[in-house]
C-alpha cells in the first residue's frame, strides 16, 4: 500500500469491494426525477381510488399509469437488470392517503427487490416522508437476505420470522426505533431495498389535491432478495 503524493489517495489492493450479495445498496434518493411530474400528478388525481380495507391507511388507484422507459431508467440508477414482477402488485399504481384515513401505517417489508416511491404531493403540502426502523428485539434494520441469516437470528423459517416480527411486533411501536426519515419532496424518487423495515410517514390533507399522493414502483431480480429468502 502506498500513499499517492498528489492527492493523498491510498493506492493498493487492500480495500477490495465485496460482491453485490455481501454489499447490498439499500437506499437511493433521486430528485427532480420526471421532467413532467405535474402531468403525472394531474393524471394521478383523475384515477379511481376505491375504498380499501387493508393493513395500511389510504387507497390505491384501480388503474396503473405507464411511464415510458421506467424499468430501464431505474435499472440504470440501481445498477441491476431489474424485471417487472408477476403479479405486478402495486407497481405503477398511485396511492392517496388523507389525514382522516383510519389506521396507522405498520412497519413492514415489501416483497420486491427494489421499491420506488415517487412523491407527488404539492410542495406546500408535503409532510413527513418514508420512515425506516430498527427492530429492537433482534437489533436488525432489515430482514435477513438469506435463509442462513434467518436461522442466525433464531427463527426456524421465513414464515416463523414473519409471524413474530411482521405480524406480532409490527403492531407494537415499542419494539421499534425510528432510525431515519426520508423527507417527502415533490418529484423526489425514493428507491429502497424494501427488505429494510420501513413504513410511510404521516397522512395529511382532506382532499385528493392536498393529500399524501405517491406513485409506486416494484421490481424484482431473480436470485436476489426476497427471492433468496423463501
Ligand atoms: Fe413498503
Amino acid at each position: 500500500m502506498a500513499l499517492d503524493d498528489e492527492d493523498g489517495i491510498i493506492d493498493g489492493g487492500v480495500f477490495t469491494a465485496l460482491s453485490w450479495k455481501a454489499m447490498p445498496t439499500s437506499l437511493i434518493i433521486v430528485d427532480d426525477f420526471l421532467n413532467n411530474a405535474h402531468e403525472l400528478r394531474n393524471a394521478a388525481l383523475r384515477l379511481t381510488y376505491p375504498e380499501q380495507e387493508g393493513a395500511f391507511p389510504g387507497r390505491n388507484s384501480l388503474e396503473r399509469i405507464e411511464i415510458g422507459g421506467l424499468a430501464q431508467q431505474v435499472s440504470h440508477i440501481v445498477g441491476e437488470p431489474l424485471q417487472l414482477m408477476s403479479p405486478p402488485q402495486s407497481h405503477a399504481k398511485c396511492r392517496i392517503t388523507l389525514a382522516a384515513d383510519q389506521g396507522r401505517a405498520k412497519v413492514h417489508i415489501d416483497r420486491a427487490h427494489w421499491s420506488g416511491i415517487l412523491y407527488l404531493s404539492r410542495p406546500e403540502d408535503c409532510q413527513g416522508g418514508t420512515e425506516f426502523y430498527r427492530h429492537l428485539p433482534t437489533g436488525t434494520d432489515h430482514m435477513p437476505f438469506t435463509e442462513q441469516g434467518i436461522a442466525e437470528l433464531g427463527y426456524s423459517s421465513f414464515d416463523d420470522l414473519r409471524e413474530q416480527i411482521l405480524e406480532k411486533d409490527a403492531l407494537d411501536r415499542s419494539k421499534w426505533e425510528l432510525t431515519m426519515v426520508v423527507p417527502m419532496r415533490f418529484n423526489r424518487l425514493v428507491l429502497t431495498q424494501p427488505q429494510y423495515w420501513h413504513t410511510s410517514g404521516p397522512s395529511f390533507g382532506d382532499t385528493r389535491e392536498t393529500g399524501r399522493l405517491i406513485y409506486m414502483m416494484r421490481y424484482f431480480l431473480p436470485g436476489a432478495a426476497p427471492d433468496a429468502q423463501s
